[in-house]
């Protein structure tokens, strides 16, 4: 069903993939009003919406659980689109309480609020939900693969895509759900793989390898995850699920040699850290149904040229990431990694 929204609430707008899905949308929906809603954890910066005029957004500080807040914003809204979670597995691993907290009771708290004020509510999920896949297997994720999540992290994002599909079949909510693979790109936090290993390179650290380094991520640029995102939102059938993936398999250690050759290191300048538990082997997507459907298309799809953006970004962007560098590695340190 087709669906024109004004005035969206973005939800998690200051994290990563958040913040640049709402300058996708002030770039190219110019009849668009965002609200931002978040609390800026440890993962949201109110710098990655620099820029944006006024007239376009307006950002509210707080927290998806505060059912009051949420109430008077979604009064005046057409559309939430939710990004806000709690999205690390390497910290869903050492503390999954905030994941439960955020993934799940606050998509609860909005999905209540989206019944409440009848707005068309879109629901970013992850690839995660479905487990993993052996590397030898030529099958990938489609919408019908069973839910399997390994992590407290993907165990609590299922909990939220079930809550949602609930909400539709029960109450009518006017839903959809997106289910994307590995994000890369500007703005990503510098715990995640790619941003760590180009900030420990550009800090004379040398990155480090989980594992035996052959797990698979299928990597999708953060724009085309965005322009995904707004066809669903305005095109997508009420109820239903879409996979994002942009044909990005790689194996972790490709990745990294990737970046080492970019940043002019050797292929072997990396030490190998202790493996993340009931860590997943590959994740590994069939988007056909959003290509075939709703006509959708990755813009990025030259990998290195993308990966060079990102390296070029974090190098021009020292200020946004090095007064947080210790304390990651510190802490990744005191886990073996
Ligand atoms: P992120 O950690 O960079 O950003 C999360 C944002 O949510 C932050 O701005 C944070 O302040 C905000 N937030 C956290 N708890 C909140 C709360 N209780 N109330 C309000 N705001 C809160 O995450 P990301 O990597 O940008 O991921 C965004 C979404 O996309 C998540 O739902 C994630 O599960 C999903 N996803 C991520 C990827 C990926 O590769 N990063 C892939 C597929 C799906
Ligand atoms: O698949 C989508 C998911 O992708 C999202 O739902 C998550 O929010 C997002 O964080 C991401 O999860 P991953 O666990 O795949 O991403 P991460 O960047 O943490 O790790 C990518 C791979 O790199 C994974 O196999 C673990 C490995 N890794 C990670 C770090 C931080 C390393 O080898 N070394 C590292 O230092």
């Amino acid at each position: 069903m087709a669906c024109d929204p004004k005035n969206i609430i973005v939800t998690g707008g200051a994290g990563f993939i958040g913040s640049n899905f709402v300058h996708w949308v002030v770039d190219n929906q110019p009849d668009v009003h965002v609200v931002v809603l978040d609390a800026l954890t440890y993962a949201g910066n109110r710098e990655n919406l620099a820029g944006i005029p006024d007239d376009r957004m307006e950002f509210v500080h707080g927290d998806i659980c505060d059912a009051e807040l949420v109430d008077r914003l979604f009064a005046d809204a057409d559309a939430c689109v939710h990004f806000a979670a709690e999205s690390h597995n390497d910290n869903s691993i050492s503390n999954p309480e905030p994941f439960i907290r955020t993934n799940v009771e606050g998509t609860y708290q909005l999905l209540e609020a989206a019944r409440k004020h009848g707005v068309r509510f879109h629901h970013i999920s992850t690839d995660e939900v479905y487990g993993d896949l052996a590397l030898d297997d030529p099958a990938r994720f489609t919408e019908e693969t069973p839910y399997c999540p390994s992590s407290p992290y993907s165990s609590s994002k299922a909990s939220s895509d079930m809550l949602v599909r609930a909400w539709h079949r029960t109450y009518g909510v006017p839903v959809t759900i997106s289910n994307c693979s590995n994000n890369y790109g500007p703005r990503q936090h510098i715990e995640k793989f790619i941003p760590r290993q180009v900030t420990n390179i550009l800090c004379g650290i040398k990155p480090k390898l989980y594992g035996d380094g052959l797990n698979v991520r299928d990597w999708i640029h953060t724009e085309d995850h965005s322009s995904a995102v707004w066809k669903i939102l305005t095109e997508g059938a009420l109820g239903e699920t879409y996979l994002i993936g942009a044909d990005g398999e790689k194996n972790n250690i490709d990745v990294l040699r990737a970046i080492l050759a970019a940043m002019g290191k050797d292929a072997d300048d990396f030490e190998w850290v202790r493996d993340r538990p009931g860590h997943d082997r590959r994740y590994a997507i069939d988007s056909s149904k959003l290509r075939r459907e709703l006509g959708w298309q990755p813009k990025h799809t030259d990998f290195a040229e993308g990966l060079q953006d990102t390296i070029d970004w974090y190098a021009s962007n020292e200020d946004w990431w090095s007064g947080e560098k210790d304390a990651i590695e510190a802490k990744y340190a005191a886990q073996g990694q």
